[in-house]
């Protein structure tokens, strides 16, 4: 399983020691920046994983801001990329089993380290149930 990553400055102190946790869970990380917490701009880093999503070269990709948001809107713009904000485990599960996001987002402002890694965990582990929800994702378009 290969997961990209990435965020802004804000988002940097999360995805820096969740980058070392799925390492040590045995996944193959591709870290697309920001590569430290001086300021740039989130569109950057969610449009470049989002890219890799979309091209199929990762699995799944995993992205952080200040809330989540802004880098979440971003990597939405990208056609094929059905990003998630989270901030609590249940909505990822599901928004894997019915929606089969992608990407997931999350904030730095808003989560610590240790909920992330459940929100990433349920995320990670859930499977997308296809049948009804293949046909809703579709009407999307
Ligand atoms: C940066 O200050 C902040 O706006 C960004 O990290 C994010 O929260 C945007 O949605």
């Amino acid at each position: 399983m290969k997961i990209a990553i990435g965020s802004d400055h804000v988002g940097f102190i999360l995805k820096e020691p969740i980058k070392k946790w799925l390492i040590e869970l045995g996944y193959q990380v591709v870290d697309l920046g920001a590569d430290s917490e001086e300021r740039t701009d989130y569109p950057i880093y969610g449009k470049k994983v989002a890219d890799v999503v979309a091209k199929n070269e990762v699995n799944l990709g995993i992205i952080f801001c200040g809330t989540g948001v802004g880098i979440s809107l971003a990597a939405n713009k990208v056609d094929g990329i059905r990003a998630v904000v989270c901030s609590e485990p249940y909505s990822a599960k599901l928004s894997k089993e019915h929606n089969n996001t992608n990407i997931l987002s999350m904030g730095s402002r808003v989560i610590g380290l240790e909920l992330a890694k459940m929100i990433i965990k349920e995320w990670i582990d859930a499977e997308f149930e296809g049948g009804r929800h293949q046909k809703r994702i579709e009407m999307y378009k």
